[in-house]
């Protein structure tokens, strides 16, 4: 099959698209894998931030080298498990991968593939699991979202924020969306968002503060981190949640705790990929859930730019210099 391959970690330039073998069941080492996999024929793959880290070998997970990047597909089944009963040959579904789904092919556990809805395309597919799952069960199970509380989603025109944004949104919360520029905004604005800030013009913690009676946010998204990190503590209200959700400015913030004390405020990590091994059942139904509202047309997934599988050095380029809004995807 064809697949994108990462040869070296010297980062994107070093990627290419290659034949390789197609994926076993079972991966090496692990009793009774094999017993719970599907294989799925890739459609689409979405992009995420975290595989431009991977490719250099700066993410939390390093694989083994050479590997194909990709943590979540769109496609078809082709093969089951004798031990899988959720998922049928033939069906179109979605599936969260740790890596490998830049290919024709992938193989998935099949705790993380999910039947897609027959009004979803593919790339709405590929967009999905990642970019909601992380937002739904981090503003519903981590940050206690409740209708009515003010939520800020910083870099929330991007592939999570804007997803914290639609979420946070039909939750009841009034949203305060923050970004880099006025295109940026907009998409946000089209996505739910009620107040706008340009955090390259104006000050975050002085609007949100203005946004909030003086009193502040009561939860904040935060996928950028770094100096909007430490902006944010001080315009979250006292007894407000702080979701720490990424670092996509490049820089990782060290966090005042005298602020966090005087003011009650709790600061939460969470990786989505990490709550899947700790409590695969919050995940699942967080995900049955974000199909019931997509079935029921209350979500809208937004995908800027789709790429060729042999374009990925330029597909991941476009989201390393922020050009894109919502995701990038691959078409296979
Ligand atoms: N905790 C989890 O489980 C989880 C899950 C998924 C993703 N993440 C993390 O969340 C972050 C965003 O991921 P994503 O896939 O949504 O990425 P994305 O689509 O590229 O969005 C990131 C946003 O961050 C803003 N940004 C600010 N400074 C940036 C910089 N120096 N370089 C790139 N973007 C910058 C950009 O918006 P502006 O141009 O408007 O500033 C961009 O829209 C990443 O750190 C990723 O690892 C965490």
């Amino acid at each position: 099959m064809r697949a994108v391959v990462c040869e070296t970690f010297d980062g994107l330039q070093s990627l290419t698209v290659r034949e390789v073998d197609k994926p076993a069941f079972g991966p090496p080492g692990v009793p009774g894998a094999a017993a719970r996999d599907v294989r799925i024929r890739v459609h689409a793959a979405g992009i995420n931030f975290a595989d431009t880290l991977i490719v250099q070998g700066k993410y939390q997970l390093k694989p083994a080298l050479p590997f194909s990047p990709g943590m979540e597909v769109a496609g078809e089944v082709t093969e089951v498990a004798d031990g899988v009963t959720s998922v049928q040959v033939g069906q179109r579904v979605m599936a969260n991968v740790l890596f490998g789904g830049y290919a024709e092919e992938v193989v998935a556990p099949a705790n993380c593939v999910y039947a897609i809805p027959d009004s979803m395309d593919w790339a709405s597919a590929a967009a999905f699991p990642i970019a909601y799952g992380t937002s739904h069960v981090g503003l519903v199970e981590r940050a206690n979202l409740q209708a009515g509380e003010f939520l800020v989603v910083h870099g929330a025109a991007g592939g999570v924020g804007l997803t914290a944004v639609e979420i946070g949104k039909y939750l009841g919360a009034t949203v305060i969306a923050s970004a880099g520029g006025p295109e940026k905004l907009e998409i946000a604005r089209q996505h739910g968002a009620d107040h706008l800030i340009d955090y390259t013009k104006e000050n975050v913690r002085d609007r949100v503060k203005e946004l909030t009676g003086g009193l502040g946010a009561h939860v904040i998204y935060d996928p950028v981190g770094g100096d909007l990190f430490n902006d944010s503590v001080r315009c979250t209200r006292p007894g407000g949640r702080m979701l720490i959700i990424g670092f996509a400015g490049g820089k990782v913030q060290e966090i005042p705790a005298n602020l966090l004390l005087v003011k009650n405020i709790t600061a939460i990590g969470y990786t989505f990929e990490g709550l899947r091994t700790l409590f695969p059942d919050m995940i699942r139904r967080s995900m049955e859930e974000l199909l019931s509202w997509y079935a029921s047309g209350d979500l809208k997934p937004h995908v800027s730019h789709t790429f060729a599988l042999e374009d990925v050095q330029e597909a991941l380029t476009t989201l390393v210099e922020r050009r894109s809004t919502g995701k990038i995807v691959l078409t296979v």
